[in-house]
């Protein structure tokens, strides 16, 4: 069976930068909490006209530009998602319109911040089994539009940005590279601890006016609860990865985690014991994109030559679910 390996990476955020102090200028915060709780400086909003879809069509382009590849050399588009530009049909098939295809499968996977290694565990299976050779693996976000930009929401709002980040995926036949393992875990004990309660058909009427005024439409968040299991099921994600390779923390070249709080980073580093150098970090431009996160920061981090031929690189992602990944790659 052929491994699967990345051909191209890129990604698309919109121009609009919102700093801490733009924010603090529609609510009750300030550059210095959210600096301190988080690490972020500045994360990207769209503007008019601008939607999840048209983020990930520019990142989907620019990776097929890398690759010298046509859309139509596309068998596959795996959009993982939370935030939709529309209740049905999901993202993937506008994407696949955008690209000027009409004529390959579109699957959306909705995974919130586990959704890109959830997505590459689909399109990695696929990708062996030859039932597609190259799939198109989509990260992208549009948060900004369903946050709660009043102080009742700033625990939440000031961490979320907007981008699309993607990845062509491809089978090699080189035995020594490619995705080597990838590894879900979710539970749903804890579904209510990061979520968007409506519009949604537990509902009857689905939306309503009460349910907007009492905020049911926003993302609200157990802050605490949610970082406490994040620094503790990232770095278990990470040991299982590193366990079913045979491998040690300081045979990894890189990890890129999901960027969701510094913190939350800078507790996972500890807790697996890597280095600064070993750890990739963009959250202070970027805010957590969710589902974007990792492939925004994969492609940075190889732009920046973080990652060589044979490197080993680690992926780890936990969220709203909760639902947590990781996955190993040798570049
Ligand atoms: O993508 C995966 C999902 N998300 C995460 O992984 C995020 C996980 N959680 C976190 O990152 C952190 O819990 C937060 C950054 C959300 C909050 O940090 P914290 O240190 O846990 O703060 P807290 O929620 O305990 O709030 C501390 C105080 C509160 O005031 P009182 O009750 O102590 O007077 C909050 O009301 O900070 C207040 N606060 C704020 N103040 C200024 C909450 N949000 C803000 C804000 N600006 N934006």
């Amino acid at each position: 069976m052929p491994r699967t390996e990345f051909i191209a990476t890129a990604f698309h955020v919109p121009e609009r930068v919102v700093t801490n102090d733009d924010l603090a200028q529609i609510m009750d915060t300030s550059d210095e909490w959210i600096t301190q709780r988080s690490g972020i400086k500045t994360r990207h909003w769209v503007s008019d006209g601008e939607t999840g879809a048209s983020l990930a069509t520019a990142a989907a382009r620019k990776a097929l530009a890398k690759a010298g590849m046509r859309p139509a050399e596309l068998d596959c588009i795996v959009y993982c998602t939370c935030t939709p530009d529309h209740f049905e049909p999901g993202n993937g098939v506008f994407l696949e319109r955008e690209l000027g295809l009409s004529d390959i499968p579109a699957i959306d996977v909705r995974n919130q911040c586990s959704g890109f290694i959830y997505g590459l565990s689909v399109a990695d299976a696929w990708i062996r089994t030859g039932q597609y050779r190259r799939v198109l693996l989509v990260g992208a976000e549009v948060h900004s539009r369903g946050l709660d930009r009043t102080t009742r929401g700033r625990d939440t709002t000031v961490l979320f940005g907007d981008g699309a980040g993607v990845a062509i995926l491809g089978p090699t036949d080189d035995p020594e590279r490619g995705v080597l393992s990838t590894h879900l875990f979710a539970d749903g004990r804890h579904a209510e601890k990061l979520w968007v309660d409506a519009p949604g058909l537990a509902h009857d009427p689905f939306i309503s006016e009460q349910l907007i005024r009492e905020g049911k439409h926003h993302a609200v968040m157990e802050g605490r609860e949610v970082f406490k299991y994040a620094s503790i099921l990232m770095p278990q994600s990470v040991a299982a990865a590193l366990e079913a390779n045979h491998v040690t923390p300081g045979d990894v070249k890189l990890l890129v985690p999901h960027q969701a709080n510094l913190r939350i980073i800078e507790m996972v580093q500890k807790a697996v014991g890597l280095r600064d150098d070993q750890v990739y970090t963009n959250i202070d431009r970027y805010g957590n994109t969710t589902a974007a996160s990792i492939p925004i920061a994969l492609d940075e981090a190889l732009c920046e030559g973080r990652l060589a031929r044979g490197d080993l690189l680690l992926l780890t992602a936990f969220g709203s679910g909760f639902t947590w990944a990781s996955a190993a790659v040798r570049w």
